[in-house]
């Protein structure tokens, strides 16, 4: 695995007794104390190390011998039970795509690959990349940066984390699971106790509040509804306005596999040999109609994978069953759906995360689009 080689200017180790002047934001002090200068540049280094670790879990050294799993990776102990990946890697109708509940995969951009080189993603056109900046920016702004984030990079996200998060029905468990790790991570590079509690109690007060009152974050925007954590199991905020919130709903598995219709001839006959694979999730939009339904005639081997699913707007009537005849064999599998909640004609289990995250004991973060 390789590690990251940002030079320290201190011992991260001594850091952890140091005491924050009250007038120096954190972000500004740890850029000082980590990477000396405290400019635009080192601002943001500070928050891509902060960020990146607390969603792919710690790869720099040094740390000061603090563990984090990241946000990628599923919970234990306490957290059993929680996996956030499934918000990032498109398995959901989990993103609030124009009013609409849609599957994105966040991953995008290389996964954790890019990150370990402290990078959001290889490619900008990606939504792991405006995932990822704009993550940066955020948490510069939440974390004082009195340059990177304020005055360079303003965050120029959606400042609604209610719309951002509304269909991922966020519960207690996953949302104090994304806060720890993002404590996690302040703590390995050597971030004080009394700092790290207080990001945490931040988060947990801005976000942790179902119904919680529309709030300016940042302070010029304008007032929005803030809560990400929706679930029933979620505290109710003190003041609360539920009529600013809908209803939570879980959301719908992203089944729509777009293995055969997205790229496959709609007729195949005779023999297929090797591997199919779909280009990631093409994108429709407008109506659709009724696909007859892939015919496979005569024996087909190899294996086929589709992409993560494809993002889809508008209405779609289902597409019957695929029509197959003749043997399978191997790896061949097949899938089509009716409706993205569910599908049928599976021949064979296709997973949709084929990113290369999941060999890394990875975290990602909340869908900040
Ligand atoms: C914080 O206060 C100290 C002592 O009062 C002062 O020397 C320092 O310049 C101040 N820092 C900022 C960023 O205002
Ligand atoms: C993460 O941190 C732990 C604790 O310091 C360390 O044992 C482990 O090697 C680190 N992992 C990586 C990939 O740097
Ligand atoms: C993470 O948890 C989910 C849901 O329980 C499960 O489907 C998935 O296989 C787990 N992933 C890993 C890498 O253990
Ligand atoms: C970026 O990573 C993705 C996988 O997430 C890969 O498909 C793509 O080719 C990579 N692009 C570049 C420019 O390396
Ligand atoms: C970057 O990612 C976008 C979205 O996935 C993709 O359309 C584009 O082809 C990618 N570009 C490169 C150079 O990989
Ligand atoms: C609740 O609302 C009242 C009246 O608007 C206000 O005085 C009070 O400070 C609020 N409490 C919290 C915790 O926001
Ligand atoms: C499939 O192939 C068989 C035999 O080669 C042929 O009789 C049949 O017409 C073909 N079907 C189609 C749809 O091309
Ligand atoms: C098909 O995929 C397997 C496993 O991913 C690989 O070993 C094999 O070389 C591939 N075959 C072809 C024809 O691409
Ligand atoms: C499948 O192939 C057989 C012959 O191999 C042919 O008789 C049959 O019509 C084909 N079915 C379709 C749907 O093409
Ligand atoms: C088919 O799947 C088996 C078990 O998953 C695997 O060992 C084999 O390499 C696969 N073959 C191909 C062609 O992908």
């Amino acid at each position: 695995m390789k590690t990251s080689s940002i030079a320290y200017s201190l011992v991260a180790a001594t850091l952890a007794s140091a005491q924050r002047p009250t007038n120096t934001s954190i972000c500004d002090y740890y850029t000082t104390a980590l990477l000396k200068d405290n400019n635009a540049a080192n601002q943001q280094t500070l928050l891509t190390l902060l960020v990146n670790t607390a969603v792919i879990g710690n790869y720099t050294q040094p740390n000061v011998g603090i563990a984090v799993p990241g946000i990628l990776a599923n919970g234990t102990g306490d957290f059993q039970g929680v996996s956030l990946i499934q918000y990032f890697d498109g398995m959901l109708l989990s993103t609030n795509d124009n009013g609409m509940p849609a599957s994105v995969n966040f991953l995008d951009g290389g996964g954790a690959a890019p990150l370990m080189m402290n990078m959001p993603a290889n490619n900008t056109s990606s939504a792991q990349y405006t995932l990822l900046t704009h993550l940066y920016e955020y948490f510069a702004y939440l974390t004082g940066c009195t340059i990177y984030g304020n005055t360079v990079h303003p965050y120029d996200g959606d400042t609604n984390m209610y719309e951002v998060h509304k269909y991922m029905n966020i519960d207690e468990n996953e949302f104090k699971y994304f806060i720890t790790q993002v404590g996690l991570s302040a703590a390995s590079f050597g971030v004080a106790a009394a700092d790290v509690n207080a990001i945490g109690m931040a988060l947990n007060n801005a976000f942790g509040y179902k119904c919680s009152a529309p709030a300016s974050i940042p302070a010029s925007a304008a007032p929005a509804p803030q809560a990400i954590c929706i679930a029933d199991d979620c505290p109710l905020a003190p003041n609360a306005t539920c009529s600013d919130y809908a209803p939570a709903m879980e959301p719908a598995t992203a089944t729509m596999i777009s293995t055969m219709t997205a790229t496959m001839a709609p007729v195949m006959n005779g023999t297929t040999y090797g591997n199919m694979t779909s280009t990631p999730r093409p994108t429709m939009s407008g109506t659709m109609v009724p696909y007859p339904g892939p015919i496979v005639n005569g024996t087909m081997s190899g294996s086929m994978m589709s992409a993560p699913a494809p993002v889809m707007t508008g209405t779609m009537a289902p597409p019957p069953a695929p029509i197959m005849t003749g043997p399978m064999m191997g790896n061949a599998s097949m899938t089509a759906s009716s409706t993205p909640a569910s599908y049928t004609g599976a021949a064979g289990s296709v997973s949709p995360a084929i990113f290369a995250v999941g060999a890394i004991a990875a975290g990602v973060f909340a869908a900040v689009l």
